[in-house]
């Protein structure tokens, strides 16, 4: 049998510099896949449902498909439903509160007064929260739940429905308003109206 020869054919050599300058653009990153739908799973229908253990419940708000169906629509930026149902005081709250804004929304907007990094790096129009120019005390708690489960009315924040409990959602809402500089929610509407003026 002949050897082969161990040179590098110049084709080749070719392919590896035109890889090595293509690795070194910047890389376009795919979205995550997350529906696991090409995981090695049992598919719908392929076999009868297993019998659920004893003692499971139903929860709402599952990893699913299902869950990320807006449940509620915007309405106006002072809307009152639906209802925090978190206690503002609550320590705990606050502390859950301050985890998920560190982990979710941080990134984006930083300490809500000075934007985050990804901000930082090209992310569009990141709206400032809190401070003397924050958004955060022009709308109601609702808006801010809202916002944070279905992105916001633009979609230039993307939805979080799937990654977060709602009562995590919640809590960054009573955390934001307690923590941040002017975050405080503005008087219902139906207080303020009588005049046209906002205090
Ligand atoms: C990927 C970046 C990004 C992340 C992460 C992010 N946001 Fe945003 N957020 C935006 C952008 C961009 C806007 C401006 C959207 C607009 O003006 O339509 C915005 C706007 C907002 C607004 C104002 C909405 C309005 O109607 O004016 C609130 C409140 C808000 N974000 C809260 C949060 C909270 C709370 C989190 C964490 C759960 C979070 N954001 C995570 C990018 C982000």
């Amino acid at each position: 049998m002949r050897e082969v020869t161990p040179s590098t054919p110049r084709a080749l050599r070719g392919l590896v510099a035109a890889a090595a300058l293509i690795s070194s653009a910047p890389a376009l990153a795919l979205p995550w896949n997350i529906d696991m739908v090409d995981a090695d799973t049992v598919k719908a229908y392929e076999k009868a449902m297993a019998p659920l253990p004893e003692g499971v419940v139903s929860q709402a708000n599952l990893l699913t498909p299902i869950s990320w169906r807006q449940n509620w629509a915007f309405t106006d930026r002072l809307q009152a439903e639906p209802m925090n149902p978190l206690n503002p005081d609550d320590e705990a709250v606050l502390q859950l509160g301050e985890r998920m804004y560190g982990i979710y929304c941080a990134p984006c907007h930083g300490d809500g007064v000075t934007l985050g990094p990804v901000s930082a790096k090209g992310y569009p129009a990141v709206a400032v929260l809190a401070g003397d120019d924050g958004r955060l005390s022009t709308m109601g708690d609702a808006w801010v739940y809202l916002t944070i489960r279905n992105g916001s009315v633009s979609k230039l924040m993307p939805a979080y429905n799937y990654a977060m409990a709602d009562d995590e959602m919640w809590a960054i809402v009573n955390w934001m308003r307690a923590e941040m500089p002017n975050a405080e929610a503005p008087m219902p509407v139906a207080d303020t109206a009588a005049d046209g003026e906002t205090p």
